[in-house]
């Protein structure tokens, strides 16, 4: 099989170069996937120049955690999936259902890595796919997906008449924007893009800010709309400050990411409004399937910007970081 490889100690992801491996098969409690598609996560990028948790990558590893394609064998005593299915993988293969597990993460250096023509999983880490969903919008849920799903469905939970924020439209944003959207809920958007922002509108945000142009967005938020009952965090420290300006009272932060350089802010802003800030690390298989039962009953289309090739996957990942990445970008089969 073909695979994408990063070498150890990888700076960047200029150091990606592809390889043929001997096929994987599938042992005893493990599942033989054929990936058709994959996307690209912002995590990747920080797992190529050696910044994400674990430090430096200590050997040569497959990346990404987002991929979607057809069991093509299943090991012994494997009975939840079977030949022929269509399936992504779980980001954490150890966090099943309940209270958070941090075990082993896929594309991580650590865990399996999914950009290959061939990958085995665990049968706990393999999660079938919506049945409106094709394998290139399936390989948009694992990572972006179910974060948002996490964001809006743990914690306050989102309700129809919600005021939901997403900043910046990225893919963990523009999921959220779908799903708060079938959920009744009225979205907000930030870009710093009004090209970006009308494409967010064509996905069904109420509300466009520019936050290039109107830098006190989050004072914005709470003066024209009555504030946001939750905010999908994706920038950090450098946007906290405004996303706890722009909350409504007993609204929720989902804090998701690290986008934005800063200063932490004070905290007292949450106090004046009641509000709560919730930490969200990806998910559990379990969130995986409610998710992509969702999507089933309300025909949401993950928002794919960018399609490549496999052979073209490092230009793959120079697009989704680049300042025309919208939604997910796609590598497909
Ligand atoms: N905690 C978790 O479990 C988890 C899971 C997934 C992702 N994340 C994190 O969440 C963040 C987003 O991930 P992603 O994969 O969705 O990224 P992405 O697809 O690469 O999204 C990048 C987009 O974010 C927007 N952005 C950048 N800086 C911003 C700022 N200062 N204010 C507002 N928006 C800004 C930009 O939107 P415009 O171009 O429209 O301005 C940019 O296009 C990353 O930090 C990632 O590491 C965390």
């Amino acid at each position: 099989m073909r695979a994408w490889m990063l070498p150890a100690g990888s700076d960047g992801f200029d150091k990606l170069y592809i390889q043929d491996l001997p096929d994987p098969v599938a042992g005893p409690g493990e599942v033989l996937i054929a990936p058709q598609a994959w996307t690209i996560n912002y995590r990747d990028f920080a797992v190529a120049s050696g910044k994400y948790f674990g430090g430096a990558l200590k050997q040569p590893s497959i990346p990404l955690s987002d991929g979607a394609g057809e069991v093509v064998a299943v090991g012994e005593g494997v009975t939840s999936v079977a030949v022929g299915d269509r399936v992504q993988g779980s980001f954490f293969l150890d966090w099943v259902d309940g209270p958070m597990v941090m075990g082993r993460a896929l594309g991580d250096g650590m865990g399996p890595g999914m950009l290959a023509e061939l990958v085995v999983l665990p049968e706990q880490g393999v999660v079938k796919i919506a049945e409106s969903l094709d394998y290139s919008q399936a390989a948009c849920l694992p990572c972006a997906g179910v974060t948002a799903w996490n964001a809006l469905t743990r914690g306050r939970m989102v309700r129809p008449g919600d005021k939901v924020l997403v900043l910046g439209t990225g893919g963990v944003s523009m999921i959220a924007l779908q799903l708060a959207k079938a959920m009744g809920a009225e979205v907000i958007c930030t870009s710093s893009s009004d090209e970006k922002l009308s494409r967010a509108k064509n996905l069904g945000a109420d509300h466009l800010i520019n936050y290039k142009t109107t830098p006190d967005w989050g004072a914005a938020v709470k003066s024209q709309f009555g504030g946001a009952n939750q905010v999908v965090e994706v920038g950090g420290v450098g946007t906290l400050a405004q996303s706890m300006q722009a909350l409504a009272n007993e609204g929720e932060i989902a804090l998701i990411g690290v986008l934005s350089q800063g200063e932490p802010p004070s905290p007292h802003a949450l106090m004046m409004t009641g509000g709560t800030l919730r930490g969200i690390f990806v998910g559990s298989a379990e969130m995986a399937r409610d998710l992509n039962d969702f999507i089933d009953s309300n025909e949401i289309e993950p928002p794919i910007g960018g399609r490549f090739s496999f052979d073209k996957a490092a230009k793959a990942y120079a697009h989704a970081w680049g300042p025309d990445s919208f939604g997910k970008t796609v590598i497909e089969l």
